[in-house]
């Protein structure tokens, strides 16, 4: 409601029955109705927001120099193609399919073509995406389908399961039978976390998991990993990075329900060597899945747990946040308690991420300050699932 507020004064009105309704009028005012609670609002437009309405929209501008530095992860890291030449024709399902030398190169070439977008060209004209979401998706879903496009794919898009065959019991082993005739890639997003290796069964296009339940997130926390490697590119680096260089990361959320954030620690494993300490940082308590805790630490991440946000803040350098689960097709709220604004105590230089949809947790006093990184990761997004794309499908711009 904040939102909507901004922008209308509201009044009470003799709304029809119930009835989400609305119609624009420029000409004098634009009216809305709409049933908050049990009561009725016919919402005003300003004058001050029509005229806005009436001053062209900026142009974005692309910033590859400065704040979001995809030119200085170009500069730390020199392009070898040939580790991602064993992404081939691959299915993509979990974090733990990818190497360092692979992470590095996804992101370089990412950000290859985040400097240099009229490079692209159209190496996937003619193939075809059939992008599944099962479950509700903002993100995923369109930066796959942007990245395709920008690609020069077609797609075909189902966002209800209801809409096929599945709400006749048709299994997903018989649904991605018939997908093979269909497309050249799948990416699938479910509640399940079965439902991913299910199809993969009967598959021989590759796919890709755009989220499987509670499990893995694996193109999300590439987002991330771009984002953490284009503010700190000496982790890309060969060469050993320096103590005063090593980094703290701090994680508000649950590993052993977040999918996005186990993916996130498994790709961080590869970048230990760079990171002085990650505290992850959650006020439930068996915040771990059976065997995660040993199998990160085995890996050689100093892993520490602490409900205690605002001590920590001061020294963390990445500060990433979450407080959703999807579970079953609904979702869990974790950490309600922990919320970033404009007057937390950041360490200078830090950067939030989130994988957003966000709640309270992330206040948007915090979008026009420098520690908002999070618009960057998702815009990123769109980038490195073009690099992950051509890498599968072996289709370089
Ligand atoms: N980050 C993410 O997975 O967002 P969506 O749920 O909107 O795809």
């Amino acid at each position: 409601m904040e939102a909507i507020h901004d922008y209308f004064v509201k009044r009470p009105g003799n709304i029809d029955n119930g009835k989400h309704t609305a119609c624009g009028c420029r000409s004098g005012h634009s009216y809305y109705s709409m049933v908050q609670g049990q009561k009725r609002w016919e919402l005003v437009v300003t004058e001050e927001k029509l005229q806005q309405l009436d001053q062209p929209l900026e142009e974005p501008e692309l910033d590859v120099q400065g704040f979001e530095s995809p030119r200085l992860l170009m500069d730390a890291v020199e392009e070898d193609l040939v580790p991602l030449l064993d992404l081939a024709h691959r299915p993509v399902i979990s974090a733990r399919q990818f190497s360092r030398d692979q992470l590095i190169q996804i992101s370089r070439l990412a950000a290859k073509f985040e400097t240099e977008p009229q490079r692209i060209t159209r190496p996937l004209t003619g193939k075809i995406l059939i992008s599944a979401f099962y479950e509700p998706s903002t993100r995923t879903r369109l930066s796959f389908e942007s990245a395709w496009h920008r690609l020069g794919g077609d797609i075909m898009s189902i966002t209800d399961p209801a809409t096929t065959g599945i709400a006749k019991g048709e299994s997903l082993y018989d649904v991605g039978e018939m997908l093979n005739n269909y497309g050249d890639m799948v990416v699938l997003r479910d509640s399940d976390e079965k439902a991913v290796y299910e199809m993969l069964e009967s598959l021989r296009i590759p796919i890709v998991n755009g989220g499987n339940g509670i499990d893995e997130h694996p193109t999300q926390a590439m987002a991330d990993i771009y984002a953490i490697l284009k503010a700190h590119p000496e982790l890309a680096k060969q060469e050993q990075v320096s103590e005063d260089q090593k980094i703290r990361i701090g994680i508000v959320g649950v590993p052993g329900r977040m999918r996005t954030i186990r993916s996130l620690l498994l790709f961080l494993t590869h970048f230990s060597r760079g990171i002085e300490e990650i505290v992850i940082v959650a006020d439930d308590n068996d915040i771990f899945s059976d065997g995660q805790k040993d199998e990160l630490a085995q890996s050689g991440l100093e892993l520490r747990v602490t409900d205690n946000l605002q001590k920590e803040l001061p020294h963390l350098d990445v500060v990433y946040i979450n407080t959703i689960a999807w579970v079953s097709g609904g979702y869990e709220e974790h950490g309600n308690s922990y919320r970033l604004d404009s007057s937390s105590p950041f360490k200078p230089g830090a950067i939030v991420l989130h994988p957003l949809a966000r709640g309270e947790e992330l206040d948007r006093s915090l979008d026009q300050t420098p520690y908002n990184w999070y618009f960057a990761q998702a815009r990123g997004a769109v980038f490195i699932r073009m690099a992950l794309l051509s890498a599968i499908l072996k289709s370089y711009s």
